[in-house]
């Protein structure tokens, strides 16, 4: 047990049916009916192999894209092809999610197979918006279609989705009320590294907080400034030009007009408290990159600035890129942040899904400390709050004793 959850050192997975939520949501491509990334499906391989591996009857249960905005929602098909490659091994999958299909198949399985069900959230009890409008409790999504058609079907439960661990939602928290639970490797790991992150991080620790994200870039500095686990917080990306707007410095219209458009204006006006009580450790960008008057990465004198921050730090931790570095002309202090973070002595954490895409970029997966898998889990998780899979994983600890079978 650990963080008062199972972990999968505790289990017997041979001829088990196992109920295997992961969180392989990735950018699709519907014109080639494909993957842009396969990042997250990587990350899960080493719990979905343990489980085969063990003899275990693999069942796995995930979603794709939101339906809040209607963007990469899409099937798991392609997800399971890749799957196949990365295991070497053939991963089934079905047009169905707890269906009558979706049982006969997994009534079929054989020890050591692997059969992954179509997108969870193609069933409205899983999706965002019924989470926010209904609200359900842990024991309320027991009672609903996916939990109460395939819990009676299956032996285990394991929960591999850290990055969806901040979703209240019924294939996250329901299946914890009714069959024994642990984490998967994934979790644990994330978990774990998170939580040294949080509570002992060595000294200096630094937090570079960038990207488009800006509720949730905020939401997290003000959080690791008031816990302490921030010494200091190198801003950039449009996060920095808010600061920057903040403290009444000129940004140009163009960028002020962005903010605007976007919605963001009002971040203006709440980040000049955080700038009033933290302002001696939040580093704002010192010069800046225009493209049509537009402030679109940090400029020269910045990047080096922060290359000297993190390679002095013995902690860094990276959630947002400084500007837009999907492009030649605004990509240089994004590059070069993550050149520092490549050679930095400091044990290195970088989260969040454009971050992810930029160490890609750039070839430095082998070179950061720990890729994160999660976005917004990861935020919550900074925040302090239990989140609502592992108040549903500690449930389950408590419940089921691991080791017996179902009661
Ligand atoms: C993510 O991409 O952060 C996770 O997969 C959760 O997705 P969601 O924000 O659509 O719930």
């Amino acid at each position: 047990m650990r963080f008062g959850i199972h972990t999968l050192d505790e289990v017997s997975v041979k001829g088990k049916v196992i109920l295997c939520r992961v969180d392989i949501n990735q950018p699709v491509d519907r014109a080639t009916d494909s993957l842009k990334s396969t990042h997250r499906i990587e990350a899960c391989v080493p719990t979905v192999e343990e489980l085969l591996e063990g003899g275990g009857r693999v069942v796995l249960l995930a979603h794709q894209g939101s339906d809040i905005e209607y963007k990469n929602y899409y099937t798991t098909r392609p997800h399971a092809l890749v799957l196949s490659r990365l295991l070497g091994r053939e991963v089934k999958w079905i047009e169905d999610v707890c269906g009558p299909l979706a049982r006969q198949a997994i009534r079929e399985l054989k020890d050591g197979e692997a059969l992954l069900l179509d997108n969870v959230r193609f069933c409205a009890e899983e999706q965002t918006l019924f989470e926010k409008n209904l609200k359900l409790t842990h024991a309320q999504q027991a009672q609903t279609q996916v939990v109460s058609k395939l819990a009676p079907l299956a032996d285990l439960y394991v929960c591999d989705a850290f990055a969806a661990a901040h979703r209240d939602q019924p294939s996250l928290c329901g299946f914890e009320q009714l069959l024994p639970s642990c984490m998967g490797r994934l979790f644990e790991k994330e978990y774990c590294v998170i939580s040294q992150l949080m509570q002992s991080p060595q000294r200096p620790c630094v937090f570079v907080l960038g990207g488009a994200k800006v509720a949730d870039a905020f939401l997290m500095m003000e959080t690791v400034l008031k816990g302490g686990a921030a010494d200091q917080v190198l801003t950039g990306g449009l996060v920095g030009n808010i600061l920057l707007a903040a403290k009444g410095e000129d940004i140009g219209q163009a960028s002020l007009d962005f903010i605007r458009k976007e919605g963001y204006q009002e971040f203006i006006q709440s980040s000049q408290a955080l700038l009033e009580r933290y302002g001696d450790k939040i580093q704002l960008p010192t010069d800046l990159v225009y493209v049509q008057g537009c402030a679109m990465d940090i400029g020269p004198n910045t990047a080096a600035a922060y290359q000297r921050a993190i390679r002095a730090a013995k902690t860094v931790f990276v959630n947002g890129p400084m500007g837009v570095f999907e492009k030649p002309e605004t990509e240089a202090g994004t590059r070069m942040v993550w050149d520092a973070l490549a050679d930095t002595q400091a044990f290195t954490v970088v989260g969040g899904g454009d971050s992810v895409t930029a160490t890609k970029k750039y070839g430095k997966t082998q070179d950061i400390g720990y890729l994160c898998t999660g976005g917004g889990a990861l935020i919550r998780f900074l925040t302090g709050e239990e989140l609502p899979v592992v108040r549903a994983l500690r449930h389950a600890a408590q419940v089921f004793p691991l080791g017996g079978d179902r009661p």
